[in-house]
C-alpha cells in the first residue's frame, strides 16, 4: 500500500516513543521506507538500534557524526521524504519549527524539507493546552503543517486530559490516506476557456483591439485545471503565462478564434466564453503601410462571426456560458443573449463600476440562467469568481 514511498519519522523525547517503535513496525509492513531521525532527548528513551533494527535503515541522530554518504545528510534526508512525520511531537519542537529554531539534525531537516510534515503531539496536558503551545500550533497550520490531534485520557504523568498521541493505526490512516489519490470533482470534465481580446488587423502596423487583458479567462482555465478538467485555452494576446497543464492555443483574430473554437467544440462538456471578440473587423486589410493624407480617413467595416452564437445553434449536450461585458441595461442585455445564444447561463459584468471587468484583479458579476435566477455577487477575486462560475457549470453539466 505504502510501496516506494519515503517516510522520514522525527522522534523527539517523550514517553511516547515507545509507539513509534510500533509505528514503524506498521509502515515497514506496508512496504514503506522508513527513515528515523532521533533527538538527543529520544535516546534517553529508546536507542537507535531500535529504530535501526525495526526500519532497517541507519538513524541518524547526531548533526555532526561523520557522515555515511557523501550527500549532506540532512539535506539528502529532507529532499528523500515523500512525507515527514513527527512522533512523538514535543512542545519543544513544535515551538522551535514553529519559531525557525534549526540547532539539531531534526529541526534542520524539517526546515529544508520540501515535503508536507505532519506532527503528533505527545505531552503533558498542560503543556498541550497551555496558550503558547495552542498558539504555534495555529500558526504552523496556517502555513500548512498539519497536525494529528492527541488523544485524552490518563497521561503517563499521572494527568488526566488531552496530551496522548494519537495511536500508531490512526497515524498510518492518516499517512494511507495522505498517499491515496483523491477524485478530483472535475476529472475527466472537457473545458474549453476563451479569454483575452482579439485583434484586428488594418495594415501591416495597425490594429484595433479592446482592453481585455485575458485575467478572468486565464482563472477560469486555472482553476478548472487545479480542479483536474482537461482544459483548452484559447487566447487572444495577452501579457499572461499560460496555466500549466492547459492545452493553448493562441490566436490573434476573431476568425481565427472562430476556427479554433469550431475545431473542437464537439469534444467539450463546458465551453465558457470570456473572450471579448470583435464585432467587426475592417473590410479590407491593407497590404501596404496607409499614409497619412490631407482630410478624413474612412474605413469599412465588416461582420466577425459571432462565434458564442454559432455553438449555441450547433451545440449537443455542451454547457454554454457566456460573459457580457456591458455598460448598461445589463441585466436585459444578458438575458437576451441567454435566448439568442443558446446559453445555459451568462456572467454579466458592468464594466462600468470601478473593481469589475477589463484588466482588475477582482470583478463584480450577476450570474443570470435559462430558468430566468439572477444572482448577484459582490466584488471578488477573478479567482473567487472563476469557483462560482465552474461550479454552477458543473451543476449544469451533471444534470445534463
Ligand atoms: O480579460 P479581462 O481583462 O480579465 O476582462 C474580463 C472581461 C471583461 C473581458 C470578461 O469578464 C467579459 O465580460 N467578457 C465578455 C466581453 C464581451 O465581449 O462581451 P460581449 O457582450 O461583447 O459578448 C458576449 C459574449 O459573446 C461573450 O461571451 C463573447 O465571448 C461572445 N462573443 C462576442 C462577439 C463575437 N463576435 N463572438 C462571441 O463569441
Amino acid at each position: 500500500m505504502l510501496t516506494g514511498k519515503n517516510i522520514v519519522l522525527g522522534v523527539t523525547g517523550g514517553i511516547a516513543v515507545y509507539k513509534a517503535v510500533d509505528l514503524v513496525s506498521r509502515l515497514r509492513k506496508l512496504n514503506a521506507n522508513v527513515y528515523v531521525v532521533m533527538t538527543e532527548h529520544a535516546k534517553a528513551f529508546v536507542t537507535p538500534l531500535t529504530f535501526q533494527s525495526m526500519s532497517q535503515n541507519y538513524v541518524v541522530h547526531d548533526m555532526f557524526e561523520e557522515p555515511k554518504t557523501w550527500d549532506v545528510e540532512h539535506i539528502a534526508l529532507a529532499k528523500r521524504a515523500d512525507l515527514f512525520v513527527v512522533a512523538p511531537a514535543t512542545a519543544n519542537v513544535i515551538g522551535k519549527v514553529c519559531h525557525g529554531i534549526a540547532d539539531d539534525f531534526l529541526t534542520t531537516t524539517i526546515m529544508a524539507t520540501p515535503a508536507k510534515v505532519v506532527f503528533a503531539p505527545a505531552m503533558n496536558t498542560n503543556m498541550y493546552i497551555n496558550p503558547i503551545t495552542q498558539g504555534n500550533i495555529e500558526s504552523l497550520k496556517t502555513l500548512g503543517y498539519d497536525f494529528i490531534e492527541p488523544g485524552s485520557g490518563r497521561l503517563a504523568c499521572g494527568d488526566i486530559g488531552a496530551g496522548k498521541m494519537a495511536e500508531p493505526e490512526d497515524i498510518v490512516n492518516y499517512i494511507v490516506d495522505y498517499f491515496t489519490p483523491k477524485a478530483l470533482p472535475m476529472a475527466g470534465v472537457k473545458v474549453l476557456v476563451s479569454a483575452g481580446p482579439t485583434i484586428e488587423k488594418i495594415d501591416p502596423i495597425r490594429f484595433i483591439t479592446n482592453r481585455s487583458t485575458g485575467k478572468m479567462g486565464y482563472a477560469i482555465a486555472k482553476k478548472a485545471t487545479e480542479l483536474g478538467a482537461e482544459v483548452t485555452l484559447v487566447s487572444g494576446p495577452t501579457q499572461l503565462e499560460p496555466p500549466k497543464g492547459v492545452t493553448f492555443v493562441p490566436i490573434e483574430t476573431a476568425l481565427e478564434m472562430y476556427e479554433a473554437i469550431m475545431r473542437v467544440v464537439e469534444a467539450q462538456d463546458i465551453i465558457i466564453k470570456t473572450a471579448a471578440v470583435a464585432d467587426y473587423r475592417p473590410k479590407e486589410v491593407a497590404t501596404e503601410k496607409i499614409k497619412k493624407a490631407d482630410g478624413e480617413l474612412a474605413m469599412a467595416f465588416t461582420r466577425n462571426p459571432d462565434i458564442l452564437k454559432s455553438i449555441g445553434e450547433r451545440k449537443t449536450h455542451q454547457v454554454l456560458v457566456g460573459f457580457a461585458a456591458e455598460t448598461m441595461n445589463v441585466l436585459a442585455y444578458a438575458k437576451r443573449k441567454i435566448e439568442q445564444k443558446h446559453l445555459d447561463f451568462i456572467v454579466a459584468n458592468d464594466v462600468s463600476q470601478t473593481g469589475a471587468g477589463f484588466g482588475t484583479d477582482t470583478n463584480i458579476v450577476t450570474i443570470i440562467d435559462k430558468e430566468g435566477n439572477a444572482v448577484d455577487y459582490d466584488q471578488r477575486s477573478k479567482e473567487a469568481v472563476a469557483e462560482i462560475v465552474l461550479e454552477k457549470a458543473m451543476h449544469y453539466h451533471q444534470n445534463k
